[in-house]
């Protein structure tokens, strides 16, 4: 073996155990310049190729090429075995506690309304109802005529309609637009659409060309539909009767039922929940003295109208139902003590931070909230 040659392997067995020693990054990247840097051991004995005779020079210059990609090679192989070391310590000594408490963080907050609809929701399903839905803007038909409400008829004045253009690519009764003044036409829809037993709840938003203390132009009302073979009026008081203790969470609410009118019900009825006023504030429920007793009106009810169920095409010897229509600001306002219903639509953050929900705490039957 020439000179040259036994130095290359000698270099090479020193180079080998300098990178394989290396037990950091640091001290590799030292090992790389000491091999292969501008300064390095293999560039120096490539500066004496030029010394050196062509033949020499040749088999040398190969040499110290296999010995430099070698070496390369090499250097890659421990760089990769160094991180993989530096991830499994981190791997096995970091740890996250999760039984930290999470930051105190900003919070939103559920609406009210949007709070009442699913506990409302959350009670009536438990007795069996599901939800309908119908649009906002109805056509007179739906919102008045189907409903019982003859053309001209005094009632359709009470409801402050908003009225929309005519469209004319319509069925001549369907050609008058307005905004939904009530949810009942979805009572309408959903008794032409589908087929009995009909057992439904509705929420949305309705309109009223009305503005005070206690009216919106655009509000929100629930609607209650049960028809089948045998309902009868009795149903009607144990329904709302459960409702309303559940959902005002006071378990023996005195409930009042004063006969009333509505086109679309017979014999109608409205209901009211007990209240007091013994310690000045409003409380609900029951009084301790009778002759404190006060009540508050919550909602219209009813048996459907024969009319009604005709127009939907069902038969009303064979039929009978009940109904109810409430206001969810009114019960929303009474459940929590918000004083003024205009509020509910300012869309002030300080008063949804006072009066909206914790989005993590969902209603459910067990609290009433
Ligand atoms: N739609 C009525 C209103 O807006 C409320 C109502 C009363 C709905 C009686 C009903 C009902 O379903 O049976 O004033």
């Amino acid at each position: 073996m020439s000179d040259m040659s036994q130095n290359i392997s000698q270099l090479k067995t020193e180079l080998t155990s300098l990178i394989e020693a290396a037990n950091d990054l640091q001290s590799l990247e030292q090992a790389k310049v000491t091999a292969l840097g501008k300064k390095g051991r293999i560039t120096d004995l490539m500066k004496n190729l030029g010394k050196m005779d062509p033949e020499e020079r040749k088999t040398t210059g190969q040499a110290l090429n296999v010995l430099k990609d070698e070496i390369a090679d090499l250097i890659n192989k421990q760089e990769a075995a160094l991180k993989r070391q530096a991830l499994d310590l981190r791997l096995a000594t970091e740890t996250i506690d999760i039984t930290q408490s999470p930051r105190p963080e900003r919070k939103g907050h559920i609406h009210p309304i949007s709070q009442t609809i699913d506990e409302l929701v959350t009670i009536f399903a438990d007795m069996g109802f599901t939800v309908a839905e119908g649009p906002e803007i109805e056509d007179d038909w739906h919102n008045f005529t189907a409903l019982n409400f003859p053309p001209g008829h005094p009632a359709r004045e009470m409801q402050d309609t908003f009225f929309l253009p005519d469209d004319p690519t319509e069925d001549e009764e369907k050609q008058k637009k307005v905004l939904r003044t009530h949810t009942s036409p979805v009572q309408i829809r959903h008794m032409l659409n589908t087929k009995p037993p009909f057992k439904i709840i509705c929420f949305g938003r309705t309109y009223r060309s009305d503005y005070d203390m206690t009216h919106t132009p655009m509000f929100h009302q629930m609607e209650c539909l049960y028809v089948d073979k045998k309902v009868n009026m009795g149903h009607l008081k144990g329904c709302l009767m459960d409702f309303v203790r559940t959902y005002f969470e006071v378990d023996d609410m005195p409930v009042r039922f004063r006969p009333s009118f509505f086109p679309f019900t017979e014999p109608s009825a409205e209901v009211d929940i007990g209240c007091s006023r013994e310690d000045g504030g409003l409380k609900l429920g029951k009084a301790s003295k009778p002759e404190n007793q006060q009540w508050m009106e919550i909602l219209g009810s009813g048996m459907v109208h024969p009319n009604v169920l005709r127009n939907c095409g069902i038969d009303p010897d064979e039929y009978q139902g009940f109904a109810f229509g409430c206001g969810i600001e009114r019960i929303t306002m009474l459940k929590y003590g918000i004083p003024d219903l205009r509020t509910f639509f300012d869309s002030d953050v300080r008063w949804l931070e006072h009066y909206g929900f914790d989005p993590l705490d969902r209603p459910n039957r067990a609290t009433g909230k």
